[in-house]
């Protein structure tokens, strides 16, 4: 019988309620308001590869990657030697994506091409995980007649069978009634979806966390408070 291969998430206290961590090769969606939490849950898991000697992959939309390394160095992560060792890379998607128009007419880029040199990239470094942090830009190329749905459907599709990677993509939070946004990624379409968000307990904000869904995984219907703290990250660990 098939079993589904786990990929731990490097999150302390996530894995145990996911089976194990997350179903290996699939992408998986992080979705939430800004400063929730999306770009440390996203290192992390880079970072639990690292420490496995899985190499990884970042592709930074929003920050430039000088922005990902101080992110990191505050949590404790000197992500710059694993750089070095050429173990993590962290990419531009803005260059990124646009290194791969040419002039003119040539100006059209398309999926295929972004992933296909993306899956290039991912092979020459032997990475096993990705983040596309967020990756709104990938669904939203110029010059494109696409759907934005159809766009993502085949960017999941793209991801899964051009890279052996297990991908963490990121995105703004999007209504869960009424007309889903063109900037999040459907979370239909993906193996797996976890809302970060904040909530009001006890007169007092907290950070929660959802697993609205994972794939082939029995994951119980809970909201689960979590802390962001130095050396650690994300942990739904309490330290008391
Ligand atoms: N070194 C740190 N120690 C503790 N908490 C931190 C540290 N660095 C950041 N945080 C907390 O994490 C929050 C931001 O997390 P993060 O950048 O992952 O959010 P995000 O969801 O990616 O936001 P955005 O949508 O703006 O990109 C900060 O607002 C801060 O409260
Ligand atoms: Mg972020």
């Amino acid at each position: 019988m098939i079993q589904t291969e786990r990929v731990t998430t490097g999150i302390p206290g996530l894995d145990p309620i996911l089976e194990g961590g997350y179903p290996k090769g699939r992408s998986i969606l992080v979705t939430g308001d800004p400063g929730t939490g999306k770009t440390i849950f996203a290192l992390q898991f880079l970072v639990e590869g690292l420490a496995r000697g899985e190499k990884g992959i970042y592709v930074a939309a929003d920050e430039g990657p000088a922005d990902i390394l101080e992110q990191g160095a505050s949590l404790g992560w000197d992500l710059e030697k694993h750089i070095e060792q050429k173990e993590l890379a962290i990419l531009n998607a803005g260059t990124y994506l646009s290194s791969l128009s040419g002039a003119g007419k040539e100006r059209q880029i398309d999926i295929y091409k972004a992933i296909g040199d993306l899956a290039g990239f991912v092979n020459r470094l032997e990475a096993k995980r990705l983040v596309l942090d967020p990756a709104g830009p990938f669904v939203l190329l110029r010059d494109t007649a696409m759907r934005i749905q159809d766009q993502t459907r085949l960017l999941i599709k793209l991801l899964r069978t051009s890279m052996p990677t297990t991908n963490i993509l990121t995105s703004y939070g999007v209504p869960r009634t009424g007309e889903r946004t063109l900037h999040g990624i459907e979370e239909y379409l993906v193996a797996g979806a976890i809302i970060l968000e904040m909530i009001w307990k006890d007169g007092q904000l907290a950070r929660s966390l959802v697993v609205e869904k994972m794939r082939c995984t029995d994951v119980k219907p809970a909201q689960h408070e979590f802390e962001i703290v130095k050396g650690r990250g994300v942990t739904l660990e309490s330290l008391g």
